[in-house]
Order: structure tokens, then sequence, then C-alpha cells
């Protein structure tokens, strides 16, 4: 028999210090009920990575995406400002921009040409007739939440709860400040498709460099394993290793600097930060068992001459993921045979883990977000 969704959401005790916790139960990386309360109660209540700033610097320039499920469009207006909206007609539903990014004067649906200015107001109906009255005020497109932060524009579609800065807080903003990406410049994305939930992926991440020496040889010789850290605020944790002198030359020819520093921010967005250089994961559910993981690449210098190494650097980044990609479909695999249900997890290694599951806790046991 199937246990309700409200009893798996409680066999986690959120209450346990990390020293007697374990990982939430395997059904929350297996149940459907489970993806689908995730969907509504923490991806449509946190604020969400939608685009880059620099996708977005002029007048009508606008990204595409989907959010908990949601089609979400965001646009610069003629007026400079940046504004985001339901991706959704007002006629019939259909999807008014259908590129991931580019450049409009305005918002124009295919299905039957209703358009929109780039501040959402319904302009023009054509063919629709004036037999009966339309009331474009009422009809312009629904607006979400929208927020900048560093090289970023995320979007929230529950429009209640903190701003951006205050659920990222104070010491991961002034961390990242420090970081200096304003250095950086957008170089390439990759798409990588996981045979895991969503979560095992963040896990993986969030395990305190703990898999490094055993699954990352290369990535491992180039890091100070011993002096590894990890801190955790409220809704983030950051992990962070002293550079070492490595051997394994693929490495210690593109990762080099001090240190080392991995942001995550609850639920799905990490920053991978190096000198000269970061990656940012953006983590999508696709299915219980399935996720898209985008992998953006940023270089302090992007000239022509800096080509072959940036390509060089994404070829190890390259290296990493596809061990991590084996392991997290291992993981998935190993979640569903009925030898396992919950793992215990290292006091020393596993705090952020410890953090996400708790916070994952608190959003499931809030529940969904009414449909509107
Ligand atoms: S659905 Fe957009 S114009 Fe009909
Ligand atoms: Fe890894």
């Amino acid at each position: 028999m199937t246990a309700p969704v409200a009893e798996l959401i409680g066999q986690y005790d959120p209450s346990l210090p990390l020293a007697e916790a374990s990982t939430p139960p395997s059904a929350w990386y297996l149940d459907p009920r489970i993806g689908e309360l995730e969907r509504r109660a923490v991806f449509a209540r946190h604020w969400q990575c939608a685009g880059r700033l620099d996708q977005l610097r002029e007048p009508g320039d606008y990204v595409t995406c989907g959010i908990a499920g949601e089609p979400v469009l965001v646009v610069r207006g003629d007026d400079g400002v940046l504004r985001g909206f339901f991706n959704v007609c007002r006629h019939h539903a259909a999807a008014v921009m259908t590129q991931p990014q580019g450049c409009a004067k305005h918002l124009r649906c295919p299905y039957h040409g209703w358009t929109y200015a780039l501040d959402g107001t319904l302009k023009g109906t054509p063919g629709f007739g004036d037999e009966c009255p339309l009331d474009r005020a009422a009809n312009g497109l629904v607006p979400v939440d929208i927020a900048q932060w560093e090289r970023w524009v995320f979007v929230r579609i529950e429009r209640t709860g903190p701003t951006l800065e205050e659920f990222l807080g104070d010491s991961a903003i002034a961390g990242v400040r420090a970081l200096g990406l304003d250095r950086l410049h957008w170089f390439a994305r990759r798409r990588y498709l996981l045979d895991c939930n969503w979560k095992v992926f963040v896990d993986n991440f969030l395990d305190g460099g703990y898999h490094v020496p055993h699954l990352h040889k290369g990535l491992n010789s180039v890091l100070d394993f011993a002096r590894y850290t990890v801190e955790t605020g409220r809704h983030h944790c950051l992990q962070s290793a002293p550079m070492a002198k490595g051997d394994d030359v693929r490495f210690t020819s593109v990762r080099g600097g001090e240190r080392a520093a991995y942001y995550w921010f609850h639920p799905n967005f990490m920053v991978n930060w190096y000198e000269g250089m970061m990656d940012t994961h953006l983590v999508l559910p696709l299915g219980p068992a399935r996720t898209e993981v985008v992998f953006d690449f940023w270089f302090e210098d992007v000239s022509e001459a800096a080509r072959e190494r940036n390509e060089a650097s994404i070829a190890v980044g390259d290296i990493v993921q596809d061990e991590d990609a084996a392991i997290c479909g291992s993981v998935q695999r190993g979640l569903g045979s009925r030898a396992y249900d919950t793992g215990r997890l290292s006091a020393r290694r596993e705090a952020g883990e410890h953090l996400f599951h708790r916070l994952l806790h608190a959003d499931l046991s809030r529940g969904p977000f009414p449909r509107r």
C-alpha cells in the first residue's frame, strides 16, 4: 500500500542534530507525488534563476524559461526596466515568446497575433472583431516577481515571502561580492541530462568534498583536501578549499589561484568559482529520476587568444561532470532498491546536505500554494 504524502514527509526528523541525522527516506527521491509537491511548495516558493543579465542589456531583450512547470518570460522594457511575466497569452494560453532568448519590439503571440507591449500591456488583437467588447487593461500579461543579483535575474512564481536579498542573507551576498564576479564574461553553456532525481545531484554537490578523493582523482589532485571547509548559512552553503600543486596536467593547466569556492543556494543554484573563472549549475527536475543541469561557464579572459584554454577548462569540467553523472545514476538505482531507505550523514563533511534536507522538509511541510 502506498503511504500518504504527509506520512512520507513525516518520516524525516529535522530536529536531529547533524551527528545523528540521516538522509530523507528514499521515497522522497522516487515518488512522483513528492515531485509534484516540490514543484508547488519548493520551486514556486523560492527565487529561481531565470537568466543572465548579459542576455538582457537592451530594451526588447528577453529570455524565456520554465519555472516550477510554468512558462516564464523576462524582458527589458523601453523604459529600461526589467519585468517578468508568465509567458502565457491571455487569449488561449499559447506561449507568447517561443525562443529561449532574443530581442523584440513587441511581444506578439504566434497563435492569433495578440500583441503586448514590452511592459506587458495588451496592445493589439488583430481580427478579434469589435462585436464583443474586450477590456484590454484587464488582459495584459500576468506579472511575476523579479530581482537582480550579481550577474543574474531571478524570478519568483508565488508573489509572497522574503526579498531575494533577505533570502540570500548578508554573509552570502558579501562573500559572493568579494569574488569579484563583475570581472568575468559569459563564455558558453552546456546542458547535461542525468538519470537521477534532482536532489541526488544537489546532495552530491553538498557532501563537503567527501566524494572528491574517491571519485574525482584529477580534481582532487589540484585541491588541498585536508583543508576543505564547509560553512552553512540560513539558505546557502559555502564549501572551500585551497588549491594544491597537482600532477594531472589537464587540471593544473586550467585550475589555478589560491582557493576554490563552491556556493549552493537553496534549492537549486550553484556557483563554482576559481581564480579567473566560474561555472554555475542550475538544477531542473524533469521527472522523479530525470534531471537537467544547465552549466554556464564564465572566464575573465574571453579573447580569441584565450579560447583554446577556455575550451580546455570546459573539457576538464566535463570530466568531473561525467564522473558525477555516473555516480548519481548509480545512487538513483540504489535508492530504488528494497535494501535501502535512508543513510547516515558524516558530521565532519555533510553539514550542507543536512541544511538542504531540513529546508526541504520545511518547504514540504508548509505545503503547496493553491492554484490561482
Ligand atoms: S493564444 Fe495568443 S493570440 Fe490566441
Ligand atoms: Fe562531484
